[in-house]
């Protein structure tokens, strides 16, 4: 049975679970500190996803000059594949147009094809490549941008 995904905004409570799945998912983690210093921020929307009570992943945003910029998206090993980061997604699109952006925009390291795959799901556009974007290991970096009607 499918288990009920709840979005909330992400709160102090949710932080250091967040950071796990951060150290489990990327070479340079964000850490708690960043994490809470998103909390301050009038322009960000940092969004939770809870199943049984359990944080199962997170996304961010920053709504800047009319675009809703994607800091990170990541979900628990554990609570991949049943459509987490889909309902994150969604729920950010509907806030962004909810706050008057025009487009969504991210980047992606170009071997990191789950994720390319989620935002191509969503619509999203691949407008371009930054060469050596990232560090550890050194990569591209996919810019994919989706635009509101
Ligand atoms: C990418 C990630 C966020 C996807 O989370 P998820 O909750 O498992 O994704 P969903 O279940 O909502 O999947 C939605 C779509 O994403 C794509 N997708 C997700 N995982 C995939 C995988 N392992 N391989 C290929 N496509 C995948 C598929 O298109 C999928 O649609 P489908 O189920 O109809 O095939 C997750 O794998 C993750 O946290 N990865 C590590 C962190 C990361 O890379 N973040 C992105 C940084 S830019």
């Amino acid at each position: 049975m499918q288990q009920e995904i709840r979005i909330l905004p992400m709160n102090e409570t949710h932080i250091p679970a967040i950071a796990e799945i951060e150290r489990q998912c990327f070479s340079e983690p964000w850490s708690e500190k960043s994490l809470e210093e998103e909390l301050g921020l009038q322009y960000a929307v940092f969004l939770t996803a809870l199943i049984d009570d359990r944080v199962a992943g997170y996304m961010g945003t920053q709504h800047l000059g009319g675009c809703a910029y994607v800091c990170n998206v990541a979900v628990s090993p554990a609570f991949r594949r049943r459509s987490v980061a889909s309902a994150l997604i969604a729920a950010q699109i509907d806030a962004a147009r909810a706050a008057g952006m025009i487009e969504m925009t991210l980047e992606v390291r170009t071997s990191n094809e789950a994720a390319r795959s989620l935002y191509e799901k969503f619509g999203f556009f691949h407008v371009g490549t930054r060469p050596n974007f990232y560090s550890h290991p050194p990569e591209n970096a996919e810019i994919y941008t989706l635009t509101f009607e």
